[in-house]
């Protein structure tokens, strides 16, 4: 009993947070390794994030032409931006080929190459002999890859018995007073219970907070709660300034419409009927990487080309494929285009707009998914007891810009490291530390929350925070404007003291939940825009307009952020890791980007 809450509470060796992707093969990995293992999850599984994962999942298989990890392992470096840690770059390529392997061995159902092969289609910034030709290096179940990987895992994580807590919301993590994560508290929805949760490994694996903006690809449950929970534990997150903006986000609906269009041969077109990727990109063009794409459509739509009565909107054009192509490779994006646009791709374009798809930074780990929190002494000190994967997590794999299909990549290959890790570090069984007023910190705010009584409803909070970060840390960034959105999201942190919810009860409170969800994703925009103020020069996805340049003397290095409950933030700086784990390839200098 913790004040007048009743806490039920759960022994186990693992518990993951979060049943998507990464979360799924963390934990079943964990499970079949004989750890007793738990999920908790806010929706059922097979409705994470990882669902709506179109495109496909890279791996330098070489079933469609030439390849090699070492140059999968090339491009994501220069995809990154030369903010990519290379030794987790390294793990990450190489470990991609019997990943997939795996998962076909559990069941995923990818498309096939008329010699029966797994199917793989090019994607933007993917190249051979180390920029010199094009990969063909994505694997796809049709333009449904995600939720086929993610039903896969989900029937492996029920073969290999661990136990689901479905409808639980994760309110934060149990630290003990030497800094280890001895568990998590949640709260169960659907009967209102509270429940603490003994653990010698917490999984965070609670994906992206792309809901921090007000349009985006992501799912309305990305709500960034793994993040929150490490800022209020006093743990840092790293590269926040790094948001990917995905080229081909359906105009006015934000509903992802797959790079794999363009990898199967779709080309963007202005208000010309140019393909103006070709001044752009003058060699990968329409599948050049993600971040220049975006900035590309955005100057044409300044410069006056882009599409429609406003002119505030760019063309992606399919209806020269072949019908059965689409039909075969693409029936969903034809289908959410018909839908959220009112487009039959056979016949017209769909109209797009850069959108926010994806956040490079998260949770600072190492490669072994371990989570970091530096100290003077020891600028890779782990935590105890917490590990973080996916879009949660910054390993950092990403760097400054993520390439297409390299998050599905890195869902399962750092899902599977850290159950290897687990396997490592825990002993199956052994006893639970009892902490006294364990989980009690959670409680008291989960009822500070219930019974808030202010005048500014959650929802028009969160909408000032989703437009302040939409209009402030945009595509292109200046210090001016990004100083101004620095007032306005400390701004929307201080409005949280006036937050009034309107249902005070424990059983399904979606505005309690809205509310907890709010607070996870402020803390998290805050940092964001305080690490883009400071970040002066381009990188990736932040490109400044008052520092146009890449300045690797200056900022060749990860942003570390702290926010404390006050809305303070602190601000340290880490060297980017340019070593590579082994002999077997050799680390790429930075050089200048270009597609
Ligand atoms: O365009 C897409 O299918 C998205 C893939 C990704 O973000 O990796």
């Amino acid at each position: 009993m913790s004040g007048s809450y009743e806490i039920i509470d759960h022994e186990f060796d693992v518990v993951v947070v979060g049943a998507g992707g990464a979360g799924l093969r963390a934990g079943f990995g964990c499970a079949e390794k004989g750890l007793h293992t738990a999920f908790l999850s806010k929706v059922f599984p097979t409705r994470s994030h990882t669902v709506a994962a179109q495109g496909g999942i890279s791996a330098a298989l070489g079933n469609m032409g030439e390849d090699d990890w070492r140059f999968h392992f090339y491009d994501t470096i220069k995809g990154s931006d030369w903010l990519g840690d290379q030794d987790a770059i390294e793990y990450m390529c190489k470990e991609a080929i019997p990943a997939i392997i795996e998962l076909e061995h559990y069941g995923v159902p990818f498309s096939r190459t008329a010699e029966g092969k797994i199917y793989q289609r090019a994607f933007g910034g993917m190249t051979t002999h180390y920029g010199k030709g094009t990969a063909q290096r994505t694997c796809a179940a049709a333009d449904r890859t995600g939720h086929a990987i993610l039903h896969t895992l989900y029937t492996q994580a029920l073969k290999h018995k661990a136990e689901f807590f479905i409808e639980y919301f994760a309110l934060d993590l149990i630290m003990d007073d030497e800094g280890v994560c001895r568990g998590v508290m949640a709260w169960d929805l659907d009967s209102g219970a509270l429940h603490r949760f003994r653990a010698h490994q917490v999984i965070l694996a609670t994906g992206g907070y792309g809901r921090a903006y007000f349009s985006c690809t992501s799912a309305h449950t990305c709500t960034g709660d793994g993040g929150g929970m490490i800022l209020r534990a006093g743990l840092p997150l790293q590269d926040m300034e790094f948001t990917q903006f995905h080229p081909t986000g359906i105009y006015g609906a934000g509903c992802l419409i797959t790079e794999g269009v363009r990898g199967e041969g779709g080309y963007l077109t202005n208000s010309e009927g140019e393909r103006f990727m070709e001044r752009y990109a003058p060699s990968a063009k329409d599948l050049a990487s993600r971040d220049v794409v975006s900035r590309s459509m955005t100057i044409e739509i300044r410069e006056g080309r882009g599409v429609g009565p406003n002119k505030d909107h760019i063309h992606l054009n399919l209806m020269h494929l072949d019908p059965d192509i689409i039909h075969q490779r693409l029936p969903g994006i034809a289908e959410s285009a018909r839908i959220f646009a009112g487009v039959d791709v056979t016949k017209e374009p769909i109209p797009v707009l850069p959108t926010v798809h994806y956040n490079m930074g998260g949770i600072q780990t190492n490669y072994r998914t371990e989570v970091i929190n530096p100290t003077k002494k020891n600028p890779n000190a782990i935590v105890p007891g917490l590990m973080a994967i996916g879009e949660a997590a910054c390993v950092s794999v990403h760097g400054a810009n993520r390439l297409g299909s390299n998050s599905l990549l890195d869902l399962v290959v750092f899902g599977r490291a850290a159950a290897i890790t687990a396997a490592e570090t825990v002993t199956p069984g052994a006893p639970h530390k009892v902490l006294k007023g364990a989980g009690d910190a959670a409680i008291a705010r989960l009822d500070h929350y219930r019974h808030v009584k202010g005048k500014t409803p959650t929802a028009d909070l969160r909408l000032k925070m989703q437009k302040t970060m939409q209009d402030h840390a945009a595509v292109f960034r200046t210090g001016d404007v990004l100083n101004e959105g620095v007032k306005k999201i400390d701004q929307c942190f201080k409005e949280k003291k006036d937050i009034g919810i309107s249902d005070r009860s424990m059983i399904f409170n979606t505005d309690l939940v809205e509310t907890l969800e709010l607070d996870n994703l402020l803390s998290q925009a805050v940092v964001s825009m305080h690490s883009a103020a400071n970040r002066e020069e381009s990188r990736g996805a932040h490109a400044r307009e008052d520092f146009a340049d890449r300045n690797d003397k200056k900022w060749m290095k990860h942003t570390v952020t702290w926010c404390d409950d006050k809305g303070k933030v602190k601000i340290d700086y880490r060297p980017v890791i340019q070593t590579t784990l082994t002999d077997e390839v050799e680390p790429i200098p930075p050089k200048k980007r270009v597609y």
